[in-house]
């Protein structure tokens, strides 16, 4: 209810704009699939575009699909949509007009204090964690992993209470996709809180104390800085490796795990899907993995993203259910009914193949198959229909406290399972 009032708000106020700027004319069209068949040809038709920026792929039956489009792509791709007998609607008219509305909203900043209702750029977020390592110097640590492809360092903080016993370790990254900002936002201000209101808040002073946990808030650096970079950038998903005449892996699908063994990554360097040249060729992939594998008694791990609303645990490269699902799936309904008790907001859950799609060379499907990570998932944020992942500044702390009540109750299964 407060998000769609939120939404006319915000609609009413753009209908007064004009739209010009590098991404004006750029739109998000839906399509659902109503039947396997449609799904499967679907599947088909975008397979044969692999230019084209899926910002939400074909699924499962009766699940929507959101392609993005430039007004060049934009009649050829409604009119093939339309010739297979599709009803493509309009999610997003002009991604230029969202693109004004939040942009006037960062020019109306910002005090000195870190504002937790704000998109901050990567200086912000390295100052953030400077900041709480000085003020909370005895429960954190600040550690460095690598430096990014454009010499960026990857800082994150970790949280460790004093104890007798070494306790299990939890890590949880945000940012490997550039745009999906409200990823590390959210991911930040459940860190936050876990720091200020431990000892003062039950709940999450027992949560805390259950494990050391890591926080990596950016974990791509030269994407996210690109994406601050200008409207015409605010869209970039990969890293900013150059394969050839275009930029970018999509970390999400190096790892090496089956590594682009499936049709979920791509081995065209233009594709948002890119695989990569190798296994682990980013740098900031390579760099995270040798770090978990430093991890001592890591037991829990999520890859934060947006959008879909999802909690999701292994495989993501076959629609094989993995030896642990019944436990990884239960954990994930903790959660998610943990958060849905917040404001009634609805994640689904279940394995990555079965509820997006098969991707193969995941962190999560890493975690877990190579090194024994249990309690490995991807989560798919806010939203599911209206902004993608342009999500408004207003709903970063909603989406913050919802998502924390959710780890309170999944670290809880993983702690006791
Ligand atoms: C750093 O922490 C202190 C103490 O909480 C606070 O007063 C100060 O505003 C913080 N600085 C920033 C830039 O957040
Ligand atoms: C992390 O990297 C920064 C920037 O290079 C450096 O100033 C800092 O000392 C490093 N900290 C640790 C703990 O390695
Ligand atoms: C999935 O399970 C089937 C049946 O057990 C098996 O034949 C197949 O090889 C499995 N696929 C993968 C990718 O593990
Ligand atoms: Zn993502």
């Amino acid at each position: 209810m407060r998000r769609g009032l939120a939404c006319i708000a915000l609609l009413g106020l753009l209908a007064f704009v004009s739209t010009h700027g590098p991404l004006a004319g750029l739109s998000v069209v839906r399509v659902v699939p109503e039947t396997k068949l449609k799904l499967t040809l679907l599947q088909r038709l975008l397979a044969q575009r692999q230019s084209l920026d899926i910002w939400k792929e074909p699924a499962c039956v009766s699940c929507a699909v959101d392609i993005r489009l430039t007004p060049l792509e934009s009649d050829d791709v409604t009119s093939a949509l339309k010739e297979h007998g599709f009803k493509p609607t309009i999610l997003i008219d002009d991604v230029q007009l969202l693109l004004d509305y939040q942009r006037n909203q960062l020019f109306k900043r910002r005090s000195a204090e870190f504002d937790y209702g704000q998109y901050h750029t990567l200086d912000e977020i390295n100052d953030w964690i400077l900041n709480k390592t000085n003020v909370y110097k005895s429960l954190t640590l600040l550690f460095n992993i690598t430096k990014s492809y454009e010499g960026r360092m990857m800082t994150g903080l970790k949280i460790s209470t004093p104890s007798q016993f070494t306790k299990p370790a939890f890590f949880i990254m945000g940012g490997i996709h550039a745009r999906e900002w409200i990823s590390p936002a959210t991911a930040i201000y459940m860190f936050g809180q876990m720091l200020d209101r431990y000892k003062i808040d039950s709940d999450i002073t027992k949560m805390v104390d259950m494990f050391d946990w890591y926080l990596l808030p950016i974990t791509n650096p030269d994407g996210y800085a690109f994406t601050w970079t200008g409207d015409q950038n605010r869209l970039w998903r990969k890293t900013r490796s150059k394969h050839g005449l275009c930029y970018g892996v999509d970390p999400n699908r190096n790892w090496d795990i089956q590594w682009c063994e499936t049709e979920g990554a791509s081995k065209d360097p233009c594709s948002e899907t890119y695989c990569g040249p190798s296994a682990f060729s980013e740098v900031e992939v390579k760099g995270v993995a040798a770090f978990l594998q430093g991890i001592k008694g890591l037991k829990g791990f999520i890859d934060v993203h947006s959008y879909s609303q999802l909690w999701m645990s292994p495989w993501g490269y076959t629609r094989n259910l993995s030896k642990d699902f019944q436990q990884q799936d239960a954990a994930s309904a903790a959660a998610t009914d943990a958060l849905h008790k917040v404001y009634g907001t609805k994640y689904a859950h279940g394995s990555i193949a079965n509820t997006i799609y098969i991707a193969s060379g995941t962190s999560t499907d890493w975690a877990y198959g190579k090194i024994d990570v249990k309690y490995a998932f991807g989560v798919e944020l806010r939203d599911t229909e209206k902004y993608g992942c342009l999500l408004p500044e207003d709903q970063i702390i909603p989406s913050g406290i919802e998502t924390l009540q959710g780890l309170m109750a999944l670290a809880s299964y993983v702690k006791d399972n």
